[in-house]
């Protein structure tokens, strides 16, 4: 599984780029807002420090809206993917920008019929909200699970990106449920790593290292 950073925060994203291990970006209206600067700049200096693939979302709801938005945020630069969401609009607009050979992320995804619906319109990634799924008492991680079983049975292309993560444990039960990418906000990857028995093993090791010198 991908590891991908869920921010539009350019430390952010420069450090956990400097770690090695993440291979994409997602931005949404609300991280790009937190992050405060302008959209465009944002998103620009975003691909220039990652090699691969960053989300960036329409904002336009209505169509023509959608599909013009789209094809200008996609002329930025050539790692973008259009985030649409998952409704008849972003399905309309998500045919037009592929059949145009642009790269689309469709998201706030709650269920299969959704994923299928926008593989049906040539998707490039699809984004089950695991996390928002919680906070309703439904099983986010059986979405994902479910997910990759249909588009295996079918032998469809979309990548599974999990998103709306907030445990380390999302990270793990996506991994083993068969996503292909997860989105991790910056504020769980010190969780990911950091364990308190490898910094004990560590303090053991240097200490008996110690009395040899
Ligand atoms: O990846 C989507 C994410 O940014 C939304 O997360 O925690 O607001 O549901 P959350």
């Amino acid at each position: 599984m991908e590891l991908y950073l869920d921010s539009a925060i350019i430390e952010e994203v420069e450090e956990i780029n400097s770690w090695g291990i993440i291979s994409g970006i997602t931005t949404n209206p609300t991280l790009i807002a937190k992050a405060g600067k302008d959209f465009k700049e944002t998103v620009i200096k975003i691909c220039e420090i990652i090699k691969g693939p960053v989300s960036a979302e329409v904002t336009c709801e209505d169509l023509e809206g959608m599909i013009k938005q789209g094809k200008e945020i996609a002329r930025w630069h050539d790692s973008i993917v259009i985030k649409l969401p998952c409704n008849v609009n972003g399905l309309k607009a998500c045919k037009e920008l592929s059949n145009d050979g642009i790269q689309t992320n469709l998201t706030l995804c709650f269920s299969v019929n959704q994923a299928l619906l926008c593989s049906a319109a040539g998707a490039s990634f699809i984004s089950p909200f695991i996390g928002r799924l919680e906070d309703i008492n439904h099983n986010g991680i059986e979405l994902i699970r479910e997910i990759k079983e249909v588009f295996e049975k079918h032998n469809i292309k979309t990548k599974i990106i999990a998103a709306s993560v907030r445990t380390p444990e999302h990270v793990s039960a996506s991994a083993l449920a068969g996503a292909d990418i997860a989105t991790i906000p910056y504020t769980l990857f010190d969780k990911l790593i950091n364990h308190p028995l490898t910094e004990k093993g560590i303090e053991k090791f240097m200490s008996d290292w110690k009395k040899t010198i």
